[in-house]
């Protein structure tokens, strides 16, 4: 049994498609579990770069299946668009793709209902979503009042679609947001019903059958374990299971089937959204790593808050998600920091703290311990082998190993293929 869940250890925007691109071909089947178009994947192949939200990286590599899976919400308008682009770029969807039948549909209702609350909202209640209507699509699913992607099949589709609309325009109306016109609206996700059939199928028994006949599976997870609607900094969180125990529940497959648990993790930390974030950069600093890391939105294009590693919260996304190495990313963005802290514990109202508060006012309140490491000042984004990494590098990976618990199986120094480069004593594959 070669399965394996790839989770986001930090809040989202962790590299996971690039570090899911160079696994990819370790396993026959990726998968989506969670999330929805909230996502959004970068890959760099030769001179061309993708961005995915909803489709598995897997979809990038020739051979391997992909799976969009139960727990994933999908706005089918999105997924018919990623289709028509990678199918632009000469791959093929057809027989590779597979839409979980259980999937709940995000409908436009839900994206006015999302928009809506976020304008509403006062300032510090605000979330900063993606506007994308992931909360509205996941609350109407616990409410029992979603549609599913398998609906798409039924007869009385458009009658199913037109009951939907016509009761959240009510609530549109008490919202103040605008109406959605139910005839445009049954008509193009019947015209979108027809467009995603081939696609739609029992994702579940599928998996569990392949996984029977020893096909690898990679779980490909979004956003990261502090934005998991349990684990994270609630209410500031997205509203899926980002964390490794969602690949089962939104995926079909059992825990016992899991073999590993790899945790991306950036050298450095950001956040987009709004929400505590304890070693927030407000100076220069920060400023400096959204530049070199490039640290803006793949899908809002909004600038992401920079700040230093906290271990802190790479103890608490080892804990949670039984990481057995960590995919440590962007290491190259660190490359001109003179001395770079690291937050080693909080202190909240007079107390040292060792793990995330489930308060997330108590969070608010909680300062970074910082402990401080020379940085190696020259620049890693050539290097493709561990041994070639400056030894005050290797020395700052060591310490977030110690910290954390968690030894580090792969290192990425750019957006390259040949930038992502493994270290066989912990993996136990070759890229
Ligand atoms: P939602 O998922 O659109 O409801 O947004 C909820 C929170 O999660 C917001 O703070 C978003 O910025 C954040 N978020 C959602 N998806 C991602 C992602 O893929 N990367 C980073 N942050 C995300």
């Amino acid at each position: 049994m070669a399965n394996t869940v790839l989770i986001g250890s930090q809040w989202g925007d962790e590299g996971k498609g690039k570090i899911i691109d160079v696994i990819a071909p370790h396993h026959q089947w990726v998968v989506r579990y969670q999330g929805g178009n909230n996502a959004g994947h970068t890959v760099e192949i030769g001179d061309q770069r993708y961005v995915l939200h909803l489709l598995p990286s897997g979809i990038l590599r020739d051979g391997c299946q992909c799976v969009i899976g139960n727990g994933v919400v999908i706005d089918p308008a999105a997924l018919e668009k990623e289709i028509d682009e990678v199918e632009a770029s000469g791959i093929i969807t057809i027989g590779r793709l597979f839409v979980s039948d259980r999937a709940h549909m995000i409908m436009p209702y839900h994206c006015l209902i999302d928009s809506s609350r976020e304008g509403r909202a006062a300032d510090k209640e605000k979330i900063g979503t993606t506007k994308r209507g992931i909360g509205p699509t996941y609350a109407d699913k616990a409410s029992r009042v979603g549609l599913r992607i398998g609906d798409m099949l039924e007869p009385d589709f458009a009658d199913l679609v037109a009951a939907r609309v016509r009761e959240n325009n009510q609530v549109l109306a008490a919202l103040d947001a605008p109406q959605v016109d139910e005839q445009e609206c049954v008509a193009r996700y019947v015209a979108l019903a027809a467009r995603l059939k081939p696609y739609i199928a029992d994702t579940i028994k599928l998996l569990n059958d392949a996984d029977a006949r020893e096909e690898a599976i990679l779980f490909e997870g979004a956003q990261g374990v502090m934005l998991d609607l349990d684990y994270g900094t609630y209410p500031f969180v997205t509203s899926s299971s980002a964390s490794a125990g969602g690949a089962c529940t939104g995926s079909g497959v059992p825990p016992h089937r899991i073999a590993k648990v790899i945790g991306v993790i950036k050298a450095y930390t950001t956040r987009v959204g709004e929400g505590p974030f304890p070693t927030e950069l407000h100076d220069e600093s920060g400023e400096s790593l959204r530049k070199a890391g490039n640290e803006f939105g793949a899908t809002t294009g909004r600038p992401r808050r920079c700040g230093w590693f906290d271990a802190v919260v790479g103890r608490y996304a080892a804990m949670v998600n039984g990481i057995d190495y960590w995919a440590l990313t962007k290491m190259d963005v660190l490359d001109q920091q003179a001395k770079i802290p690291i937050c080693v514990a909080y202190e909240c109202d007079g107390e040292r703290i060792e793990t995330v508060p489930a308060s997330v006012r108590a969070y608010a309140r909680c300062r970074p311990v910082y402990e401080e490491m020379p940085g190696w000042q020259s620049d890693t984004t050539e290097i493709e082998r561990l041994e070639d990494l400056p030894d005050a590098a290797k020395r700052y990976m060591a310490r977030l190993e110690e910290l954390t618990g968690v030894p580090v199986g792969i290192v990425s120094v750019g957006p390259k293929r040949h930038s992502t480069f493994v270290i066989d004593s912990v993996c136990k594959f070759r890229t």
